[in-house]
Order: C-alpha cells, then structure tokens, then sequence
C-alpha cells in the first residue's frame, strides 16, 4: 500500500529520544524550551509554547484571548473536526463560513457576512499548506476581533518572504505524524505576544502560575501569610487541564526541525512533478499556490470532475484502494457531522461550495520519501481510472 502519508524517522531522531530517556527527566525538563526556541528560529515568532497536540494549541490559543460562553468565533467548515471542536472546548460558538470555491480557503465576503456582536474572532486554516489571504481576513474583521491561524498544515510555509507564524497574532500547530516534523503527538502555538504567551504556559498546566509576582494570594490569615508566598506555591487562577508536551517528544521534535527544509524541498519536489504528470488530464484540478507564496504542501488535494465520472469521487476512491494506493479525503465538513447537526442546527446547503468540494476532493499520497516510482504509479492508475469510469 502506497499510504496518503507516512512520517520520516531517521537515526538522530531515535538518538536525541534515547538521551531523554536515559536522563533524570522524562517531562518538565530543559529540552520543552530547547524545543520552543527550536520553533521560534523555524517560524521567526518570538514566542513558542509547545503543548501535547494541535486540537490543545487551538484550545489554549482561544481560552488565552479570553473566549468562553456566549462568544461566537467564525471557522471554516472544510477542515479537521479540532478547529471547530477546539472553539466549543473553549466554551463558545463555532459559527461555520464558507471556502473559496478555487483555494478552499475561507471566503472573506461569507466571513464578513457572519459578523455581529457575539463575534470575538475567526479561525483561518492554511488548507493543505496553502498560504491562505490573512490581510483579506484582518480586513473583514473589527481591529478587537482576533484572527487565530490554525496552521497545522503549514508549518514552514513562507507568506511574502516570510514564514507563517512571523506575523501571526497567534497561529497553532501539529506534530502528529501525517505533518512536517512530528513528536508523536504534539503541537505548539506561537504568537509575538508576551502576554498571550504567559498565559497559554498557565493553560498548559491547570491554570497554575508559578511567578511570585502574579499571584493573587490564598487568603490565609495575615499570622499564616508567609505560608502563600513560599518556595513550594502555586495559585490556580484559571481552569485548565494538562496539555503539557514531555521532553522525549520535545527532543524528537527538535530533531525533526533540523530536517524541516529538506523535507519541505521533497514536497515541493512531489507537487512540481504531480502538477506536470497530470497537466492535461482535465478531469482533475491541481491547488495551486497562492501568489506570493510557497505551500508548505502538507496535501496534495484534487478537485475532480464528478460530472464525468462513473460512480463520482467514491468510484475513484475505492479504485484506487484496490489497487493499493491510499488516497484519503480532506475533509468531511464538520457542519454535516451528526454531533454538530444536532448541537447547532446545522445542515447540508448552509455552505454549498464547501459542500461542492467535498464531494470532489481527493488527497494523492504526498511524504518526503514517496519515491518517483510510487507517485508515477499513483499518476498512471489515476489516469487508468479516470479512462476507466468516464461518461
Ligand atoms: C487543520 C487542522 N487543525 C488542527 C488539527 C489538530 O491537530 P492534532 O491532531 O495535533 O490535535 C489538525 C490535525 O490533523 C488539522 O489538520
């Protein structure tokens, strides 16, 4: 089986997680900031917080701007469940907007359209890698709303020169082994802001601050009160849980980072080559990269032609799995999902270009040590099935 995706793991990896697990700490240790700085250099953000995965980056991202109850945020639909759940995990409203029908980025007239006095911000996805229009965004949105980039598939994609998450206000991450660098599970959130940064270190830890500095106190009895300040305190000021990432997961990732362009420049090297192997093939569309842009090409997603297809997207599918190659599909838009349906109200024709979409998408295997055999392979049983089922 060709896989849609598969992670790359080399000798040094396997040793920078063995010297974890040989030394005294195995979590809350040196190598979480060795980590942290690791991605601040890759994304040129000031800051890094990694946490245990990117559904808590998002999370935590949310909670520390301060949303909860009663607030909206606007999300795309056409994405993985953790941008919305992420939203409701925080205690808000999701509120779905719809893509682009040609980037399946979101659409800034239909964000704009979803504004009112509940809207705290919105979440952007870089869909596939594909650097999506945050200036269109920030321009729709209040100057109070946030604009969170939820760019768990663009880790070392490059906007105008510079790479995501250098600008952001605060844009999250995944290590999960499908993206660029992994540590099994993983994510991290970066942001230019000090503030946003402390307080996602709180929410990482139950809420507990550490710093003297901060606290508020326990309320002690003034004979007792050298009892709130000791060595040994912490204050609980705000609710949280553990989404703390361990120091062996931290030294694989800050391995993996050191590989990062080289693994970038694989992608890079797959998509051109998928792009010229299926040029002329006009029941498929290729994403193509925004202008001023590079893709961090985490996907490599078709649109196809399901008017001429036999059988549509689900035909090709199955062919293409009997045949050991492993598309996959990205994604399900979560306002159809029955959970959502059922909370929100949501339904098949809110979205009709993300509807559109999903019933076209179809992600081709792309990882860094997919050989030119295998994506030739992958291209010519394609172009068999597509022969094989047209109408
Ligand atoms: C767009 C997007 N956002 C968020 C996530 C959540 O990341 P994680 O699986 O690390 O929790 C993913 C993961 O697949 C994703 O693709």
């Amino acid at each position: 089986m060709i896989p849609y995706s598969q992670h790359r793991i080399r000798d040094e990896d396997r040793e920078a997680v063995s010297k974890v697990l040989h030394s005294e700490r195995l979590t809350q240790g040196p190598m979480v900031a060795a980590f942290e700085a690791g991605l601040c250099a890759a994304t040129g953000a000031a800051r890094a917080v990694a946490v245990s995965s990117g559904t808590s980056a998002l999370q935590i991202a949310l909670q520390a701007l301060g949303v909860g109850p009663g607030d909206e945020v606007l999300v795309p639909s056409l994405t993985f469940l953790a941008t919305a759940n992420a939203v409701l995990l925080a205690g808000a409203r999701p509120v779905f907007v719809d893509v682009a029908s040609d980037t399946l980025a979101l659409d800034p007239d239909d964000l704009a359209s979803h504004l009112n006095e509940r809207t705290r911000g919105a979440i952007v996805v870089h869909y596939a890698g594909h650097v999506a229009d945050v200036d269109a965004l920030r321009a729709r949105l209040a100057a109070d709303h946030f604009l969170i980039e939820d760019a768990c598939h663009a880790l070392g994609a490059v906007d105008r020169g510079r790479p995501v998450g250098s600008r952001s206000e605060v844009a999250c991450f995944s290590f999960h082994p499908a993206k660029h660098i992994t540590t099994g599970e993983g994510g991290a959130i970066v942001t230019g802001s000090d503030a946003l940064a402390d307080r996602a270190l709180r929410l990482r830890e139950h809420g507990m601050e550490r710093v003297p500095g901060r606290f508020q106190g326990l309320g002690l009895p003034s004979a007792a009160s050298a009892e709130q300040s000791g060595g040994w305190v912490y204050e609980m000021q705000t609710l949280s849980g553990n989404h703390r990432l361990p120091d062996f997961a931290s030294a694989l990732g800050l391995s993996q980072l050191s590989r990062l362009e080289e693994n970038l420049a694989a992608r890079r090297r797959i998509a051109q080559r998928y792009v010229e192997r299926l040029a002329g093939e006009d029941r498929l569309v290729c994403l193509a990269e925004a202008p001023e842009t590079r893709s961090a090409w985490h996907l490599f997603p078709i649109l196809l032609d399901v008017d001429r297809i036999r059988g549509g997207r689900a035909a090709v599918y199955a062919a293409l799995h009997a045949e050991g190659i492993g598309v996959q599909v990205h994604y399900i838009p979560i306002h159809l999902q029955p959970y959502y349906r059922a909370r929100l109200g949501t339904r098949f024709g809110d979205h009709p270009r993300t509807e559109a979409a999903y019933l076209r998408l179809l992600s081709l295997p792309m990882f860094p040590d997919l050989s030119e055999a295998a994506q030739d392979r992958v291209v010519d049983v394609l172009r068999g099935t597509l022969d094989r089922l047209a109408r």
